[in-house]
């Protein structure tokens, strides 16, 4: 079979470690035994009700036909409406929205709409496992920014100024962040968006921010999310991008979009109406009226508990892992991640006789000889070789247990 071959793009890309460790974990779970899976990226709650409603009701009416590629135009609307008064940003029509298969396709169809062969994105790093493949297979070249626990994972506006080159073609922000769990201030987007404003009037005109704010409404300690698309100096070059996966417990609906305002936006939305137009189509037509309610603000209550419970396990999980010895990590601001810097422990010995050398064979430690499942950081890129993901998107019986085991492997290195 190795003479057929697969195409060069099928070989260069890895699978999700995220996946990788979740799937081994399952594999233990399903032998028999008791595995604590701290890997998942979603919510354990249900969707809110007046949403499911909203979705059977669509199918009991008979909305089982092909939808338009971007979403019926009562969608598209809903997210021109929730971006302008939600988010602030202005000047946007049901034209300037994309609705796709996640936040994953629509940032797909960005960067296929955007970049030419070896234009560069720069990528401040860790970063979620999906940006980097995806940049690649749409021919850019990944700029990786790095960061690290003590400065919370975030970049410095020198540090971009730094890395800006006449090829650079977007910067992406994702805040707050998977996997680091930390977030940017609005005054610290606003002096990053000042340094794009510069480069794009001087250096680098075609310069893009491609913000992902998937986790905007999962937010700690009375933070506030601004969206980099809100502040003007960048307002026309900025593509934000969300979906409903994680506010509304909507993991499996599979439902994200995209919007970017002005003469650009309707030709980046153009083309993203093309290139989805010739891979998926539009998604269930279904899922338009629940588009719909879930952005009309009828279930922010239910989404204020969500987040209200996020917050008190955040509280829980950083109390527990402030007392083990060799874990630095920056409080988790949003989302629903820790991401802890274990390379105190390289060097050491697992009682299973696992050599502790790095991140994944933490990882595996953790798991072999504690049956906990952790996300080890070396696919997030930069130092995240150095880290592991734990999510708290479980309850907080799960996680004292889990921390636990945690505390007793690193109790037992030696
Ligand atoms: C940072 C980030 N962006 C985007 C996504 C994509 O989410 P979805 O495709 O479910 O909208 C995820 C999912 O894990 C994520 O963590």
């Amino acid at each position: 079979m190795g003479q057929i071959g697969l195409s060069r793009r099928a070989g260069s890309l890895k699978p999700s470690s995220t996946l990788a460790v979740a799937q081994r974990a399952r594999q233990m779970k399903e032998a028999g035994a008791d595995v604590l899976a701290f890997a998942a990226g979603e919510p354990d709650f249900v969707t809110p009700e007046l949403i499911r409603k909203a979705a059977k009701d669509a199918l009991d009416k008979g909305l089982t036909h092909y939808a338009p590629t971007l979403g019926t135009p009562g969608a598209r609307a809903a997210v021109a409406r929730k971006l302008e008064t939600e988010n602030g940003i202005q000047g946007l029509t049901p034209k300037h929205v994309a609705i796709g298969v996640g936040g994953k396709q629509c940032l797909y169809n960005v960067f296929q709409a955007l970049l030419n062969e070896g234009d560069e994105v720069l990528l401040p790093v860790p970063a979620w496992v999906s940006y980097a493949p995806q940049i690649e297979l749409s021919g850019g070249k990944v700029v990786e920014l790095p960061t690290d626990a003590a400065s919370g994972f975030k970049i410095t506006p020198e540090q971009l100024k730094a890395a800006i080159t006449p090829r650079s073609r977007a910067l992406v922000i994702n805040s707050p962040s998977n996997p680091c769990g930390t977030m940017y201030s609005p005054d610290e987007l606003r002096a990053l968006a000042k340094v794009v404003a510069e480069a794009a009037g001087s250096v680098a005109p075609n310069l893009v921010v491609v913000t992902d704010e998937i986790y905007e409404k999962i937010l700690y300690g009375g933070r506030t999310h601004l969206s980099p698309g809100s502040i003007p100096e960048i307002a026309d070059r900025t593509v934000t991008v969300n979906g409903l996966s994680k506010a509304y417990a909507m993991t499996g609906w599979r439902i994200g979009y995209a919007a970017c305002p002005g003469a650009f936006g309707l030709e980046l939305i153009g083309a993203m109406d093309k290139i989805q137009s010739q891979m998926t189509s539009g998604i269930a037509t279904f899922l338009m009226p629940a588009i719909e309610v879930a952005l009309s603000g009828e279930c922010d209550a239910e989404v204020a508990k969500m987040t209200e419970a996020f917050a008190k396990r955040a509280r829980l999980i950083e109390s527990r892992m402030r007392e083990i010895p060799g874990l630095e990590f920056p409080s988790p601001e949003g989302a629903f991640y820790v991401f802890a810097d274990v390379s105190a422990h390289f060097g050491k010995k697992a009682p299973d006789g696992t050599q502790v050398s790095s991140a994944l064979s933490f990882a595996e430690a953790l798991l072999a000889n504690q049956k906990m499942a952790v996300v080890p950081g070396e696919d997030f890129g930069g130092c995240g070789d150095k880290c592991i993901r734990i999510s708290f998107a479980c309850s907080e019986d799960q996680i004292n247990a889990g921390i636990d085991r945690l505390e007793a492997l690193v109790r037992s290195l030696s």
